[in-house]
């Protein structure tokens, strides 16, 4: 089986997927306001330490157990488990929650989708409006935008890993990092934008607070595609002379500074759109900020640089939101599909038919759960808030279980599979390694406060989200 596997064609080629994976909507816009209101510099400081020091770990972890096996995560978890059933259960677990990060995701590409439509036909002034949003996330659009963006992704994921996944995030990639460059240098020339960078830059040591420092944990931890059973399965697609802790350095690296760059974009516009905003009153949620918020800054430039460059500056801006998005769907529907190839014996075709029929018809279910249809947009109540199912799904698999994930692996490496059995692994393309502090690092770490740390940000999770109890404040 694992002689016939699709490789990587390059180093480049996976630490360009990989990043293609991590790189989301959360870097482009959750990152930039979360750092700027907690923090600043002092946030970007901790942020960089926790990527270093609790989820590069976790990442060398999972590429590995992915390239020792060459298989999905069940299968993985099996092989090196000797078919604990405990440990199965483990692998299931990192199918099932890309499945359903996969469902809610298209959703939110689905809409990104909607909003680059409009502003390429021109029409940045009706997605700048106040009931644009609303209107949008319940009209009948979505659905065949639902087919577009389904279509696309199946045109990558059928030609495979070399040819799809490789090829796609080699083009979207480069791409998205030259419109994200061109952004951040028009954005810096407009009045008042370096309000913007001093906002988002000075360190603010009072704001660190101890609510502060988990948020920007469970942020890198999410943002660097861990507990998701991506890195496991592209993980099984390198080759043996690649040096994993070496690309899961760059990938890191790739990630964090996308989300530090994005803030030089976003910010500054905020900025010079109204420089008298408090940043602190700016919504959480990427989302609002995305659909909300943003186009009307596109619009508001209308007035130095005409309607057609604003629209050409927000068309830029969707399109790179686009890109972010598609090549982290790709990634997160290749777990499942590499599991039914792997385990169900399927054709990669006829396991993408299974796939998108399934995630399709839920992923229809979560459009309709954001107002369309009232007993899915209030499908069920929890921690004194109603939730639709939109909400629960986010809740439930992206934000609870997805700590979960990243403890099991911890606990699978350190106390199952074994240091000793990592560091060989690790060492096969990179004959040094276990010489390295790295190394050494890594083993203790994995096997000690890293689970610590992601198991206090799960039970956080659970008591804030499901019994509104905060442990931080
Ligand atoms: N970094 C992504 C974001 O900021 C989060 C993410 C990582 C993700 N891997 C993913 C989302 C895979 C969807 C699929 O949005």
């Amino acid at each position: 089986m694992s002689a016939s596997r699709e490789h990587f064609s390059s180093r480049l080629g996976f630490i360009l997927a990989a990043a293609g994976s991590a790189v989301g909507i959360g870097n482009l816009v959750g990152f930039p306001v979360n750092a700027a209101k907690n923090g600043g510099g002092a946030f970007l400081l901790m942020y960089a330490i926790f990527v270093i020091v609790i989820c590069l770990p976790v990442m060398i972890a999972e590429m590995a157990v992915g390239r020792k096996t060459a298989k999905n995560p069940v299968g993985a978890y099996a092989q090196l488990s000797e078919n604990d059933s405990k440990w199965r259960l483990a692998g299931l677990l990192s199918i099932i929650t890309p499945f359903m990060i996969a469902v809610f995701y298209t959703v939110l590409t689905v809409w990104i989708f909607v909003y680059l439509v409009f502003a390429v036909s021109g029409n940045l002034d009706y997605i700048a409006s106040a009931t644009a949003f609303g209107e949008v996330i319940s009209s009948p659009y979505l659905f065949i935008s639902m087919i577009a963006v389904a279509a696309l992704v199946r045109f990558i994921l059928v030609s495979g890993v070399k040819d799809g996944i490789e090829r796609g995030a080699r083009i979207m990639m480069p791409a998205l990092f030259i419109m994200l460059i061109l952004l951040v240098i028009f954005v810096l020339t407009l009045d008042n934008a370096f309000a913007g960078v001093e906002f988002y830059l000075i360190p603010d040591l009072d704001k660190i607070t101890p609510k502060v420092v988990s948020n920007a944990l469970s942020q890198a931890f999410f943002s660097l595609s861990l507990g998701m059973g991506i890195l496991i399965t592209y993980g099984s697609y390198i080759t043996k002379e690649t040096d994993i802790a070496g690309s899961a350095k760059l990938v890191a690296l790739t990630d964090t500074s996308v989300a530090f760059i994005a803030g030089l974009m976003v910010l500054p516009a905020i900025f010079s759109f109204n420089p008298n905003v408090n940043p602190n009153e700016l919504s959480d949620s990427g989302v609002s900020l995305i659909f909300n918020y943003l186009p009307k800054i596109f619009l508001a430039l209308q007035d130095s640089t005409g309607y057609v460059m604003a629209s050409v500056l927000a068309s830029v801006f969707f399109l790179l939101v686009f890109f972010a998005a598609i090549t982290s769907l790709v990634s997160i529907i290749e777990v499942p599909v590499a599991y039914l190839i792997d385990e169900k014996k399927q054709t990669r075709k006829k396991a993408l038919n299974t796939m998108f029929l399934w995630a399709g018809l839920l992923a229809f279910l979560t459009i309709l759960s954001a107002g369309m249809v009232d007993w899915l947009t209030s499908l069920t109540s929890y921690g004194g808030k109603s939730r639709s199912l939109f909400d629960l799904i986010t809740d439930m698999f992206y934000d609870t279980i997805l700590p979960l994930n990243g403890l099991l692996i911890c606990l699978f490496v350190s106390y199952r599979w074994k240091s000793q059995k990592l560091n060989e692994e690790l060492s096969i393309g990179n004959a040094e390694f276990s010489k390295t502090f790295l190394a050494k690092y890594t083993n203790f770490a994995l096997g000690t406060f890293i689970p610590v740390f992601v198991a206090v940000i799960f039970i956080d999770t659970v008591a804030r989200t499901y019994f509104g109890y905060n442990f931080f404040g």
